[in-house]
């Protein structure tokens, strides 16, 4: 029997004022191994290792089995080993990196039944947001929309030579966490602000005009509120805007925060660094690049 070999990027969603509809893909990667085997079998390497579920509830195999079931195909067990590059529950895309790995692995397994619009839609279906899932999956940046009951969705390209400082805190945050210090309602300003700075971002990104992306990303809507479950959020924000990011945003649901530049990239992940233990918080920042491509399958 084949095996599969899944490789999902990691992702930063919102960038700024696109909260829920913004995501860039970067190249930090899941892999997902599968094949089938007369159990359950799961494995896992590097991110998670001592939590991530063995059993049936692990989010992998959940998609996978989601899968399956629509394609009416019934494997005796699966074989499943991960490897896991993506920090978990720190705002980077891990849960939607796992969905989109399970999904593309048991695709393939059962013979392609599936088109990537309509994985994308079933991936919705186990998380929420399809930001961080259309990023990972056709890579770049991607604006979503569900419209109709499916995610609608556009690529766009990050500036040349875009590198992503990532600041990751030691600790995590979940989602739904995160969201639940959300307001109900939102003043008109607040939206207002969002509108100008989305359209300006987007039309930065068409253009590839980098003064443009480096003025419109900033967000009224989620980051005040989120910043009160992040310490030292505002300092390191100040810190590597002062060290010449292009922007600085919270990284999806948090609590990493990403800074952006093309140049001085060491510089500002040094003092976003020193920024995170003056706040007395450990944790570790990575200099990466935006992923243009996607979850990439390889049938072995
Ligand atoms: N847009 C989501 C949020 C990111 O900010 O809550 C999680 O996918």
């Amino acid at each position: 029997m084949s095996a599969v070999r899944v490789m999902v990027p990691a992702s930063t969603a919102n960038l700024g004022p696109g909260f829920d509809c913004l995501g860039m893909a970067l190249k930090l990667y899941n892999i997902v191994e599968m094949q089938e085997a007369t159990k359950l079998e799961i494995t896992v390497e590097g991110e998670g290792t001592t939590s991530i579920a063995r059993d049936d509830s692990n989010l992998v195999c959940r998609a996978a089995a989601m899968l399956f079931e629509r394609a009416g195909y019934r494997p005796g067990g699966l074989q499943i080993h991960l490897i896991n590059n993506i920090p978990l529950a720190r705002g980077l895309g891990s849960s939607s990196a796992a969905i989109l790995g399970g999904l593309l692995a048991a695709n393939a397994l059962c013979g392609h039944p599936f088109a990537k619009q309509e994985l994308l839609d079933m991936a919705l279906k186990l998380e929420g947001h399809a930001d961080n899932l259309a990023a990972a999956l056709y890579g770049g940046i991607a604006i979503v929309a569900p419209v109709d009951g499916r995610v609608r969705h556009v690529k766009l390209y990050p500036p040349a030579g875009l590198k992503v400082i990532a600041a990751v805190p030691d600790y995590t945050l979940s989602t739904a966490a995160s969201r639940k210090v959300l307001p109900e309602t939102i003043p008109y300003r607040d939206a207002v602000y969002n509108l100008g700075r989305l359209a300006l971002l987007v039309a930065a990104l068409s253009r590839q005009d980098t003064e443009l992306f480096s003025v419109a990303m900033q967000d009224a809507l989620h980051q005040p509120y989120r910043s009160t479950l992040i310490p030292g959020m505002p300092a390191a924000m100040q810190a590597a805007q002062d060290a010449g990011a292009l922007s600085v945003t919270l990284s999806g649901a948090g609590p990493t925060i990403t800074a952006f530049a093309c140049t001085r990239e060491k510089e500002i992940a040094r003092t976003m660094q020193q920024s995170l233990s003056d706040s007395g918080i450990s944790g570790r920042v990575l200099i990466l690049e935006p992923d243009s491509e996607g979850a990439k399958l390889k049938e072995q």
